[in-house]
């Protein structure tokens, strides 16, 4: 059984031409040959008329232009006469008949004179078919080269047809996991029609779905915000509190438990927040790249000098992307997070800024340990924290990095820097510049001012 539909419309329509060719082969060689034989009787028949007026020596052959013709005009006398054969047709009665003559079949035509005198007129059978053959045969050419074009045709026609099939599958396929815009359907064959719109219905109640869910998501974490907002004020107060040493350490530890679930929380609700956005980059505001960059990692630089980290920017131009200033703020405060985190102290945090062509691209490179291999395919996945996952962190952090660059519709490439003697991992964001027409009248475009480096 055929699985693919191309495969099974080819063989069917090829089966189809095969058979109607054939059908038609078999009657048109029929045909063809009946014909022929008709065309040979009508010879003879002229033959004979031409000898009723004329007596010839008897059992000569008529060799006309072809000498295969095998033609025989015999004459036969007014009476029974010379070997057997001869005597045996005469018997025969008038007309166009066949006989053995010479011990081979004939086709004969027999006829009387107006003296009694008869004659025959013969030619071998065997000669008769095989022109015959010759003549039927050659009908069928026309029908044997049409067949190998008409399965040439079929397959180009099927194959056409079936395009918007694998055109719709490509589409699908080449969607993020998140996208679920409809599929259009102008422009797509009408048996196609039914089915597309299936799937669109399916879209459409799978963002339902998920909207539910991040609903869902972002509400939970938002009325568990202000909970453990309180409950983490109430173990800060207990530093002003006298306590026993035992008692201390142990509220050292509830403000560590603390800190990390509210750590969690937000990551949850910047997740949520930074879901699927339906406007485009293109009616976002416009922000400063560069000018973000700077805020990030002026806040970021007192705990990187607590870590003994060298925080500090290779590069910096101005970039201007349209984009919120919060999103690029949590793209940077992410990546620096992770780099300052997973960088053994005495590293080297080092970020970019810079425009090529119509990219912004925004790049961390530390000189930490990298990500292995084997976990570069899940990175971006939810609560996915490598296979050396540290005491912190929620694996949340990058997949909502993913998530804004995807939204404002960038990239992110991760690559672990192998070089002599050192290793780390450099974070490429790409986004594209906002035109030089938009940021004409934009809050204060900075000039270019080259490359700084500044370390802290
Ligand atoms: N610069 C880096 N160097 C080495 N490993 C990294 C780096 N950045 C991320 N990773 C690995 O990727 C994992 C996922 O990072 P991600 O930022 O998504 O989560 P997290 O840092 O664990 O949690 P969160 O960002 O919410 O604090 C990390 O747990 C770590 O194992
Ligand atoms: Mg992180």
């Amino acid at each position: 059984m055929i699985k693919s539909l191309r495969g099974r419309l080819f063989v069917g329509l090829t089966a189809m031409i095969l058979l109607t060719g054939a059908i038609g082969a078999m009657f048109a060689y029929n045909w063809a040959f009946g014909e022929a034989i008709e065309l040979q009787d009508s010879i003879l028949i002229q033959l004979a008329s031409l000898a009723q007026n004329a007596s010839f020596s008897g059992g000569q052959p008529l060799h006309g232009v072809d000498e295969d013709t095998e033609v025989w005009l015999i004459e036969l006398g007014k009476t029974p006469r010379g070997s057997g054969d001869d005597r045996q047709l005469f018997t025969l009665q008038e007309g166009l008949q066949v006989a053995t003559w010479k011990n081979q079949p004939v086709r004969v035509l027999l006829k009387t004179r107006s003296d009694g005198s008869r004659f025959a007129v013969a030619q071998l059978t065997a000669v008769r078919d095989e022109t015959a053959r010759g003549v039927a045969l050659r009908t069928l050419l026309p029908i044997a080269a049409l067949i190998p074009c008409l399965m040439v045709v079929t397959a180009l026609v099927v194959a056409h047809s079936l395009r918007p099939t694998a055109r719709l599958a490509r589409d699908l396929d080449a969607r993020r996991a998140d996208d679920m815009t409809p599929l259009p359907l102008l422009g797509t064959p009408s048996e196609l029609q039914p089915f597309i719109a299936s799937i669109n219905a399916l879209l459409k109640r799978m963002r339902l779905l998920m909207d539910q869910q991040r609903r869902f998501l972002a509400d939970a974490a938002h009325e568990l915000r202000t909970p453990i907002t309180a409950l983490s004020l109430q173990a800060e107060n207990l530093d002003s509190v006298a306590l026993s040493k035992v008692a201390r350490e142990r509220a050292a530890v509830l403000k560590q438990g603390m800190h990390r679930t509210k750590h969690l929380l937000e990551q949850l609700l910047a997740l949520a927040r930074h879901e699927a956005t339906p406007s485009g980059p293109a009616e976002m505001p416009l922000a400063s790249l560069d000018r973000v960059a700077k805020e990030v990692a002026a806040d970021l630089v007192a705990e990187a000098t607590d870590r003994g980290i060298h925080l500090g920017f290779a590069l910096v131009e101005p970039v201007m992307v349209h984009s919120e200033a919060a999103m690029l703020a949590a793209i940077l405060r992410n990546l620096l997070e992770n780099a300052i985190r997973f960088t053994p102290r005495d590293g080297t945090v080092d970020v970019g800024v810079y425009r090529e062509n119509d990219i912004g691209i925004l790049q961390v490179e530390d000189t930490g340990p990298g990500i292995a291999s084997a976990d570069m395919d899940q990175i971006f996945e939810p609560f996915f924290r490598g296979s050396r996952p540290e005491e912190e962190g929620t694996g949340l952090g990058l997949s909502i990095v993913k998530r804004i660059v995807d939204n404002l519709g960038g990239e992110i490439a991760l690559e672990n820097i192998a070089g002599a003697g050192r290793s780390g991992l450099r974070a490429t964001v790409r986004l594209p510049v906002a035109g030089d027409s938009d940021s004409v009248g934009s809050e204060e475009v900075e000039k270019p001012k080259g490359s700084e480096r500044t370390h802290s």
